[in-house]
C-alpha cells in the first residue's frame, strides 16, 4: 500500500493514539464480549508499539451511543478483554479527552498501554469537530489507524484528527487494504461473489462496481425476495425492499449485458414466524405461499451454488444466506460456510455477521482472509475512498 505504515516511524518512547476498532458483538443480558476478534485482530500492532518501546494510547468506539454516556456500552469489557489476551495491565480511562485524561497519558512510561473510553459519548466524534480532533490529537505524537472497520466513517477519530497528527496504518489496516485490493484489482478467474443479508440497498454501489470484474453473482439472505419479486415472483410474507425492486431489475440487466451470471435461488426454505420452534418447509422459487416468508435457501440452491463455487478461483461472500441465528434457518449459511472452507480459491469474507458465522463455525482459519470490517468492506469494494484510509500519510 502506498500509504506509511507503524514501520516507517520511530515510536520509541513516544506517546502513540492508536485507532482501533473495538466495536465487539456484547451479549444483551450480560454484556460480556461474545466474538473477541476484532481484539485479536489489533495484538499484532499493540504488540509491535509494546515492543519498540511506545506508549501505548487506544481510542475506539462502541455501538452507537448517539453523544450520551450509555454504561452498557463502556469499553472498559473490551480493555478487560485486551488485558487478558496481551497478559499485562490495561488501564481503563474514564474519558477519551480532558484533563484526567491527559494526567493519565503524561504518567505512562513506553510499554504501558491504557485503553480511553467510547469516543461516541461525544456527539463531536461522529459529526467530525474539529477541535474535539485536536484534543485527541494532543493527547499522542503520532496516530496509527488499525480501526479498518471504521475507516468508512468520516469521524473525528479516523480521518479528520490526521489534519493535527501525522497518521500512518498499522498491520491490521495495512493487510486489510492489501488483501481487498488484490481481490478487487487481480482476481484469479472465475470469481464469485456471494452475497446474502437483509437488504440490497447497502450492496447496490458494490455490485455495480465489480459486475464488470466477476463471473458470478449468488444471491441468498432475506435480499433475494426483493430479486425474485422483481422478476415477479410470489415472495409471500418475506422482507422486502419495495422501493429496490427496480434496482434489483437494473441490476439483473446490469449482470446480462456484463455476462455476469446472476444465480438466485431455485428453491427456499420458509416458514410462518421467526421463531426457533417455526417449521421449516421448502418450496420451489415460484411457489413460495403468500402467508409464508423466507427463512433460508434452500436444499436445491446449496446445490446449484455449491456446484458453480467449486468452479471459481476468488469467493468474495458478505451476507448469510438466511437467519443463520436460528439454528432451523442456518443450512444454507453453513453448508455454503463449511464449502468455501475446503476449497483452493481466495476466499474472501466480508466482516459482519458473515464473519461471525464464520468465526462461530470454527472455520476462520480455513479462509484465505476474513475482513473485520462490514460496512468498510462494503465500501472498499464500491471503489469508493475511505476517508481513514485517505487520511494516512503518503510513501515517499
Ligand atoms: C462496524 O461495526 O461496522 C464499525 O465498527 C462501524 O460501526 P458503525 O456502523 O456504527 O459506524
Amino acid at each position: 500500500m502506498p500509504k506509511m505504515t507503524v514501520r516507517d516511524i520511530d515510536v520509541k518512547g513516544k506517546r502513540v493514539l492508536v485507532r482501533v476498532d473495538f466495536n465487539v458483538p456484547l451479549d444483551e443480558k450480560t454484556g460480556a464480549i461474545t466474538d473477541d476478534n476484532r481484539i485479536r485482530a489489533a495484538l499484532p500492532t499493540i504488540k509491535y508499539l509494546i515492543g519498540h518501546g511506545a506508549k501505548v494510547i487506544l481510542i475506539s468506539h462502541l455501538g452507537r451511543p448517539k453523544g450520551k454516556v450509555v454504561a452498557g456500552m463502556s469499553l472498559g469489557v473490551a480493555a478487560r478483554r485486551l488485558s487478558e489476551v496481551l497478559r499485562q495491565p490495561v488501564a481503563m480511562a474514564l474519558d477519551c479527552v480532558g484533563p484526567g485524561v491527559e494526567n493519565m497519558v503524561a504518567a505512562m512510561k513506553p510499554g504501558d498501554v491504557i485503553m480511553l473510553e467510547n469516543l461516541r459519548f461525544h456527539t463531536e466524534e461522529e459529526t467530525g469537530d474539529a477541535s474535539f480532533a485536536q484534543s485527541l490529537a494532543r493527547l499522542g505524537d503520532v496516530l496509527v489507524n488499525d480501526a479498518f472497520g471504521a475507516a468508512h466513517r468520516a469521524h473525528a477519530s479516523v480521518s479528520v484528527i490526521a489534519d493535527y497528527l501525522p497518521a500512518v496504518a498499522g498491520f491490521l489496516m495495512e493487510k486489510e487494504v492489501a488483501n481487498l485490493s488484490k481481490m478487487l484489482q487481480s482476481p484469479a478467474r472465475p470469481f464469485a461473489a456471494l452475497l446474502g443479508g437483509a437488504k440490497i440497498s447497502d450492496k447496490v454501489s458494490m455490485l455495480e462496481n465489480i459486475m464488470g470484474k466477476v463471473d458470478y453473482v449468488m444471491v441468498g439472505g432475506g435480499m433475494a425476495a426483493t430479486f425474485l419479486k422483481a422478476r415477479a415472483y410470489e415472495v409471500g410474507q418475506s422482507l422486502l425492499e419495495e422501493d429496490m425492486l427496480a434496482t434489483a431489475g437494473r441490476l439483473m440487466k446490469m449482470a446480462q449485458k456484463e455476462k455476469v451470471n446472476l444465480m438466485l435461488p431455485a428453491d427456499v426454505a420458509v416458514a410462518d414466524e421467526i421463531s426457533r420452534e417455526a417449521q421449516v418447509k421448502v418450496f420451489p422459487a415460484d411457489k413460495i405461499p403468500k402467508d409464508k416468508r423466507i427463512v433460508d435457501i434452500g436444499p436445491q440452491t446449496i446445490a446449484d451454488f455449491s456446484l458453480e463455487l467449486k468452479k471459481c478461483r476468488t469467493i468474495f461472500w458478505n451476507g448469510p444466506m438466511g437467519i443463520f441465528e436460528i439454528p432451523r434457518f442456518a443450512r444454507g449459511t453453513q453448508e455454503l460456510a463449511k464449502l468455501l472452507a475446503k476449497l483452493e480459491a481466495m476466499t474472501v469474507i466480508g466482516g459482519g455477521s458473515t464473519a461471525e458465522a464464520v468465526i462461530e463455525m470454527g472455520l476462520a482459519g480455513k479462509m484465505a482472509f476474513v475482513s473485520t470490517g462490514g460496512g468498510a468492506s462494503l465500501e472498499f469494494l464500491s471503489g469508493a475512498k475511505l476517508p481513514g484510509v485517505e487520511a494516512l500519510q503518503d510513501r515517499k
